[in-house]
């Protein structure tokens, strides 16, 4: 299955999708976190892609697409894949279409979550993540067994360096710019699946799979 998942920030994107992979089968591709990788190895691409994230802007397109189609080509991406928060333009939804054409492939599934805004200002705010392995935390909705430390490698959580209120905002409204004329691109190729994004991760979860046909109420 080739899945990709969009939604604002804070929508659960990334919850979403550690769920998502392990009950598929199949890599989770999220570019943010391929670019938070970068940045604390300080690649070449992670010093460039610092610039862009810590103000809450968009990294440029001709290197997101670079990152993913290198990533696309790799060999576990062959029965299927799930894309995290790439594309974000209408410019990246053409180049994938392209990319995913030139390997005789196509999207399957486009889920996309849907948040109101308060929901999403509790969800950053609370948010903390582990430095080392990427997992993700929230202080009173998805909370670590031992308080401030990282369940999977023992890591001491922090806060994502772009979810202070000020570049929270301006990720949303370059969201709302960029990202958003996609719903349109996506329903017009039929295959656009609108998930409520309010409730519990499992209940998130659940509607999810129900719209694969998984799981029945
Ligand atoms: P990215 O890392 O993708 O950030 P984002 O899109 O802003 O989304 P987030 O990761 O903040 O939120 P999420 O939807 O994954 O929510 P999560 O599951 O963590 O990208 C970062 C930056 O990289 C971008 O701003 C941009 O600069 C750059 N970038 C990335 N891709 C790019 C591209 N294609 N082109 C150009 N630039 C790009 O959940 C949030 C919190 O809520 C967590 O604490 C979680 O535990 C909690 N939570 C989740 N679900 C629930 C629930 N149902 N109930 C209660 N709490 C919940
Ligand atoms: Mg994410």
């Amino acid at each position: 299955m080739n899945m990709l998942i969009m939604g604002p920030p804070g929508s659960g994107k990334g919850t979403q999708s550690k769920l998502m992979v392990e009950e598929f089968g199949v890599p989770h591709i999220s570019t943010g976190d391929m670019f938070r990788t970068a940045m604390r190895e300080q690649t070449e691409v992670g010093l460039l892609a610092k610039k862009y994230i810590d103000r809450g802007m968009y990294v440029p397109d001709e290197v997101t697409i670079r990152l993913v189609e290198e990533r696309l080509k790799q060999d576990d991406c062959k029965n299927g894949f799930l894309l995290d928060g790439f594309p974000r333009t209408i410019y990246q939804a053409e180049r994938l279409d392209e990319i995913l054409k030139g390997m005789g492939k196509q999207l399957d599934h486009v889920f996309k979550i849907e948040v109101d805004s308060y929901v999403i200002v509790k969800r950053l705010s609370g948010r903390r993540i582990c430095p080392s392995c990427e997992a993700s935390f929230h202080l009173e909705f998805h909370p670590p067994k031992q308080k401030g430390i990282c369940d999977n490698c023992g890591t001491e959580l922090t806060v994502r360096s772009d979810d202070t209120p000020e570049t929270a905002i301006k990720r949303l409204e370059v969201y709302l710019q960029n990202t958003y004329p996609l719903i349109e691109y996506y329903e017009d190729q039929g295959l656009l699946r609108n998930i409520m994004g309010f409730g519990t991760i499992e209940r998130v979860f659940f509607r999810i799979k129900r719209e694969l046909g998984y799981d029945q109420d």
